[in-house]
């Protein structure tokens, strides 16, 4: 059965304090009612990684990422955090291509590619995230949109990679939904998380294609996170804004606990 995961993204939130009695409450939920095929992940500002990460070693189903790296491992890039740093500090996973870095910080697609290789040789496993605007969308353009994000930078890895290193975790998050309240229908979702799959099947092959997990991000909430878990290409979420509360966070574990019970 392929890995089910819920990931938080805290992105720009939270004092230490405030991150460190999020992390202990989410760590308490973790403990108390888990799976072993139910992979946690928090995502929280860079700062926190280290000391968070003394809180959750050594709970079972519960890991860090960060939300960003850069393509270098180190040197004269001031102000810049490498994914070998990150690795020091305890986490296992990074987030790669969020919507907000692409627009915000004009990351493109040759740079994802930079810092997808980077992440693996530091040991870190990506959560490559790729989803269209609304604009992309409404111009039916938001399959190519999806395929060319997959082709530019993540699928220049080959399965012998594979061999060797962990498989990547996928997240599709429409632009249009973070953030907004709009999350994609099931039929949205589902639909481009098997086109995701089927073009992981044509450029690699059947059995890593069944294996990558593959995350809906985008105003999941406690309310839809049951449906959306419920599809059959859906293995998790990316989770924003309701990654913040320890209750909302856990109601989305519980959606998914259910799908596995
Ligand atoms: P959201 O964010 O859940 O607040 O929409 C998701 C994300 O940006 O990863």
């Amino acid at each position: 059965m392929r890995k089910k995961i819920i990931a938080g993204n805290w992105k720009m939130n939270k004092t230490l304090d405030e991150a460190t009695v999020l992390a202990t409450e989410i760590r308490s939920q973790v403990m108390q009612r888990g799976h072993a095929n139910l992979l946690t992940i928090l995502a929280p500002p860079f700062p926190y990684i280290s000391e968070l990460a003394h809180h959750c070693a050594d709970t079972d189903g519960l890991a860090l990422g960060a939300q960003n790296c850069h393509t270098e491992t180190q040197g004269a890039f001031t102000g810049e955090v490498s994914a070998q740093m990150i690795a020091s500090c305890g986490a296992a996973f990074v987030l790669v291509g969020h919507s907000e870095r692409r627009l915000y910080f004009q990351e493109d697609a040759e740079t994802l590619r930079k810092k997808i290789n980077q992440a693996y040789a530091c040991g870190l496993t990506p959560i490559y995230c790729i989803g269209e605007t609304w604009e992309q969308r409404s111009a039916g353009k938001h399959v190519d949109t999806v395929a060319q994000q997959l082709r530019e930078s993540l699928l220049h890895l080959t399965p012998d990679f594979f061999a060797t290193h962990p498989l990547p975790i996928l997240a599709y998050e429409p632009v249009w939904a973070i953030g907004t309240g709009n999350t994609a229908t099931t039929e949205q979702a589902q639909e481009m998380h098997a086109f995701i799959r089927n073009e992981l099947h044509q450029q690699w092959n059947e059995t890593l294609a069944q294996t990558t997990p593959i995350l809906y991000g985008g105003s999941c909430n406690a309310s839809n996170a049951a449906d959306l878990f419920a599809c059959q290409d859906i293995d998790g979420g990316l989770i924003g804004g309701a990654s913040l509360k320890a209750t909302d966070f856990q109601h989305i574990r519980q959606a998914m606990l259910e799908v596995l019970a």
